[in-house]
């Protein structure tokens, strides 16, 4: 019972991922935009596209949790940068501090998947931001840059989809062990 998976995507990557995982664990998925009422959901899987470090719809949406005693909470960011580097995950993690409560953060099992990006697809809005910190991260000496900054640079302009559905498989295990 009262299983449900969220969503908040602009592009399809984090949807993408949402649905696959729908698919392996039979649990139904929707856009944050569509959740009516969190608190009837005893378990909560929560996947956002990262956008500047906000996680999309996660703190508009895990805001409206009254009572987290018996829930179990699972949230997954999507991005472009490696989770594969420590020093990105780290800076994921400590963006989503801010993002929700201390309790919440806590209880959570947190994931990063990595999406992708078709800068022929994206609004005005987000080339003029993704634009905005491309040259920021130019403007980093070359031997301060950081996976994250040089991951920005090396795929700025271009077409890339480091999806990756099998790295959904740790947080089915996380899902499948109790409580
Ligand atoms: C305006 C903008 C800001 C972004 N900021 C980040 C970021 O802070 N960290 C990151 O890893 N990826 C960032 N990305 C890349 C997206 O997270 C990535 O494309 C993701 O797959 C998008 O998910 P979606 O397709 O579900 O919307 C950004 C992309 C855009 C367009």
């Amino acid at each position: 019972m009262s299983e449900i998976i969220i969503y908040g995507s602009f592009y399809g990557t984090t949807k993408k991922y949402a649905e696959a995982l729908s698919d392996k664990t039979g649990i139904k998925a929707c856009s944050y935009k569509d959740v009516k009422d969190i608190n009837s959901y005893r378990t909560i899987i929560y996947l956002g596209g990262l956008y500047a470090g906000g996680v999309e719809g996660m703190k508009k949406t895990l805001k409206n949790l009254t009572d987290i005693t018996n829930k179990k909470l699972i949230i997954a960011t999507v991005g472009l940068a490696d989770p594969a580097d420590k020093q990105n995950t780290d800076h994921i993690k400590s963006k989503m501090r801010t993002q929700i409560s201390p309790e919440i953060y806590e209880k959570a099992c947190i994931f990063h998947l990595r999406g992708g990006i078709d800068y022929s697809k994206i609004s005005l809005l987000h080339k003029t931001m993704m634009n905005m910190v491309y040259k920021k991260a130019l403007s980093v000496p070359e031997e301060e840059r950081t996976a994250e900054i040089r991951a920005m640079i090396e795929t700025y302009n271009k077409q890339v989809d480091f999806v990756d559905l099998n790295s959904l498989e740790p947080l089915i295990k996380c899902h499948l062990m109790s409580p």
